[in-house]
């Protein structure tokens, strides 16, 4: 395993990978998202692609890393079929690009944690007023970023898996509690409603798309991380009951994430389509009604957590193109980290200056047929996130269906799952990733591209 991070053997793999999946993409993304997508519509069409065709996917990408040992490039080269690196690449690529701004976010909430614990913090406009201030952002983004970095670089210590074993249940006990709390403010049934009642109406094509970019994003799939994870599982380690675990987790405490906030958004009257800024204005809003003493003494702890939570997920994205980069070109590690962070960090300059820094970026693309402007931070998530990553995974699977064939696919994974082979749980993954998913991700993705970019309305 030269090369790459080391976790021990014992909870290995699961930590890093529920780690890697855990994060932003969780509390911060998944409320906004909702929000924005008609509330408890978009939950059941993310649920639906979650269990129906992530988790088929997240089991192959497991199953290509554990055979291969190998970054996603290299691995497809080692199975033997060389043409399919540049799915790999395409997949390095992706990672590039959602580090560079996942970074950001990264760095508001660790900015907001630096502030709340130096009394620097106020309530009201902060959100604007501190993404707007490049000097702030760019600082913490920058220490967020080499915080990564260092970790990377030592290859992903004992201190940080024991750390994670503490700090990842705080934050779902801290979650819980502040469900709990929601529940009891004004309006917290018209949240609840918005959250859980589906309107079938709002299910429309950018809402199906959508969900399945941020399914895909919340699980790190489709662009080789959980190949990369994948080489940390051990030969007797059952496959397909790590990938269920890791996405039962993911997928509840994004839900838990969604509970918590729009009992709050509501009963704060803020509209649930606040987009990225949602939880940096709705939950200081909240701390600030706990009183001045407890309210940022939860406040902070709750923004230490979601950092930490990022900080795992950072490493995960950086670790990919580390391992190509080490693996496939002997680029010795310390010199690949740096170099590939400071690459990321330059990339997400942009991202940096796209919440009201720069007008240029702040509105930077209008979609044919839309009323606004989109910034180049949520215009790269809509690239890399919606688009690329979908492609990715049905690249992903048709790759193992048709090409690696799926007898090699169900060898690798009846070992640590006696009786796979001829189980229900092998002709569900199977009818999912021959038919189901390559069909569906492939129709998306076509349609996506279409509707958003092109502004084509085939529905
Ligand atoms: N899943 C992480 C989150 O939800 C983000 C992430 C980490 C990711 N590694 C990834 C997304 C790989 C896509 C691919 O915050």
């Amino acid at each position: 395993m030269a090369g790459r991070g080391n976790f021990s053997s014992k909870i290995g793999f699961i930590a890093a990978a529920a780690g890697s999946a855990v994060g932003l993409g969780n509390i911060w993304k998944f409320p906004f998202e909702v929000g924005q997508g008609g509330g408890a519509a978009f939950v059941l069409v993310y649920l639906a692609f979650a269990f129906i065709l992530c988790f088929p996917v997240m089991v192959t990408e497991i199953a290509i890393g554990r055979r291969t040992q190998k970054n996603p490039v290299g691995a497809f080269s080692d199975l033997g079929f060389r043409n399919w690196r540049w799915l790999g690449i395409m997949g390095v690529l992706a990672g590039f690009l959602i580090l560079s701004f996942y970074n950001v976010v990264a760095g508001w909430a660790f900015g907001y944690f630096i502030e709340m614990v130096t009394g620097h913090f106020e309530i009201g406009q902060h959100f604007g007023e501190f993404t707007k201030n490049f000097v702030k952002v760019g600082g913490y983004g920058l220490i967020f970023m080499a915080a990564t970095a260092f970790i990377v670089s030592r290859g992903i210590s004992a201190g940080i898996e024991k750390a994670s074993k503490i700090l990842m249940p705080s934050l779902v006990i801290m979650m819980l509690g502040l469900v709990i709390y929601s529940f009891t403010l004004p309006n917290a049934g018209k949240g609840i409603e918005f959250y859980l009642l589906p309107d079938f109406s709002k299910i429309t094509l950018p809402v199906v798309y959508r969900a399945l970019g941020q399914a895909f994003f919340s699980l790190s799939l489709g662009m080789g991380a959980l190949i990369t994870y994948g080489s940390y599982v051990g030969k007797n380690d059952n496959i397909v009951s790590s990938a269920a675990i890791i996405t039962l987790a993911d997928v509840g405490i994004a839900f838990l994430a969604g509970l918590m906030m729009f009992p709050f958004v509501f009963s704060q009257n803020l509209p649930p389509t606040g987009g990225p800024g949602l939880i940096f204005v709705t939950l200081p809003g909240i701390f600030q009604s706990l009183g001045p003493v407890l309210g940022i003494v939860i406040g902070s702890v709750f923004f230490l957590l979601l950092s930490f939570a990022a900080l795992t997920s950072t490493v995960s994205l950086l670790e990919v193109p580390v391992a190509y980069v080490v693996d496939e070109h002997k680029i010795p590690r310390k010199i690949s980290v740096w170099v590939i962070a400071a690459l990321i960090f330059i990339i997400g300059i942009p991202s940096l200056l796209s919440n009201g820094a720069s007008d240029l970026f702040s509105s930077f693309i209008t979609y044919p047929g839309a009323e606004s402007a989109t910034d180049f931070m949520t215009f790269i998530g809509h690239v890399a996130n919606d688009t690329f990553l979908p492609l990715g995974g049905a690249l992903i699977v048709i790759f193992a269906a048709y090409v690696w064939k799926k007898h090699n696919l169900n060898n690798e994974l009846e070992q640590g799952f006696a009786g796979f082979k001829g189980s229900f749980v092998e002709k569900f993954i199977d009818l999912s990733i021959s038919y189901i998913a390559p069909v569906v991700l492939l129709s998306i993705f076509i349609l996506n591209v279409l509707d958003r970019f092109f502004g084509v309305q085939v529905f």
